[in-house]
């Protein structure tokens, strides 16, 4: 991995399964001064400190990012074993699916505690440590689904739009309160995760739900685990992970509101970005080019050919 970690204390949100997971494994390979690791999930948790073993030092915290109290001692429990902690990862998320009409107030709530009180609550907790440090990093993790929105799915974009305000608008107070505080958002595409196995289900099956994930991910956790560090190290603030999140990007950008109101219109757009996003990860996992150049190369391409054909039909 490019980017040096060797000086810093890493807590991680999230961190039994998936990106979490990935990012614990990655910073304890490349060399980091500890990892404080936090998760509701015990038993997967302690796996990943099983693998990581004694490659740095770790802690383990069970922890629900929907309790304050959880919080408050998952930062206790980090200074009083690591002494302080220099980059937060707030992480930890669930997917939800289902039409609003079909959602209780109880379901919708669930997914706003965890994707966005969570990551709230967890830096106001911790805030204050990393503002201690020389070099502090502050890493919330939102979604492409934070800057576009789909059918089916709104508690989920409800989560993600607002960690993606809540981050964007913390990195303008931290400029002037605490500048050796850098604060990166996140938006990941589709990433093969577990991310299906927990999440919110109202009108697809579970084995339905792993299955479409399985199809249309195009980034693997590892992948994106090692993209978010390196963006991190670069001090990005917005670190977009997969070819699908640079062209979703556009979306909205090129067709504000156009692509909502229609929705065969909307179903061509994304199939549209989902097959040059599909071409651009098979070149990107080919020759090791970043996202951005794949994307970039993809879209070159078709200009060119449609150039090609202009030229053709217009005789010259
Ligand atoms: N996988 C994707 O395609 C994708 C795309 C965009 C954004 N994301 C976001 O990335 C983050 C990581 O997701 P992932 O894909 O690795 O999924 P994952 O399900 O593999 O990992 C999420 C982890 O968060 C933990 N978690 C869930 N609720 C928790 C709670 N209340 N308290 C403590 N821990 C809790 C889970 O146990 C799990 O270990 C999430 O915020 C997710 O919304 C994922």
């Amino acid at each position: 991995m490019r980017g040096d970690y060797s000086n810093h204390v890493i807590a991680i949100t999230g961190a039994a399964q998936g990106m979490g997971r990935e990012m614990a494994l990655l910073l304890a390979r490349s060399g980091c001064a500890g990892l404080a690791l936090a998760d509701f999930n015990e038993k997967a948790l302690e796996q990943t400190r099983q693998d990581i073993g004694d490659k740095c030092p770790v802690s383990t915290h069970v922890v629900d990012v929907r309790s304050v109290e959880d919080l408050e001692r998952f930062r206790d429990e980090t200074l009083e074993k690591h002494k302080r902690c220099s980059v937060l990862v707030n992480n930890a998320g669930i997917a939800a699916l289902g039409f609003f009409e079909d959602q209780t107030k109880e379901y919708y709530d669930r997914t706003i505690k965890i994707n966005f009180d969570g990551v709230v609550d967890c830096t106001r907790v911790f805030l204050p440590l990393l503002k201690r440090e020389k070099s502090a990093h502050l890493i919330n993790i939102s979604s492409m689904y934070g800057y576009f929105a789909t059918d089916n799915n709104s508690n989920y974009h409800a989560s993600k739009f607002a960690v993606r305000g809540f981050t964007e608008a913390l990195a303008t107070e931290c400029t002037i309160r605490c500048p050796q505080v850098k604060v990166h958002c996140v938006h990941p595409g589709y990433v093969r995760s577990q991310l299906m196995e927990n999440a919110d289900l109202t009108q697809i099956t579970r084995e339905d739900a792993l299955d479409m994930f399985k199809r249309i991910g195009l980034t693997n956790s590892d992948q994106a685990a090692k993209m978010i560090l390196e963006g991190a190290m670069r001090n990005q603030f917005r670190i977009r992970v997969g070819p699908d999140a640079y062209l979703l990007d556009f979306l909205p950008r090129l067709l504000p509101g156009t692509y909502l109101v229609n929705p065969r219109f909307r179903k061509f757009c994304f199939s549209y970005v989902m097959l040059n996003s599909y071409a651009a990860a098979r070149i990107r996992d080919t020759i090791g080019l970043s996202d951005a150049s794949c994307v970039f190369l993809v879209l070159l391409a078709q200009a060119i050919a449609a150039r090609a054909v202009l030229r053709r039909l217009l005789g010259k």
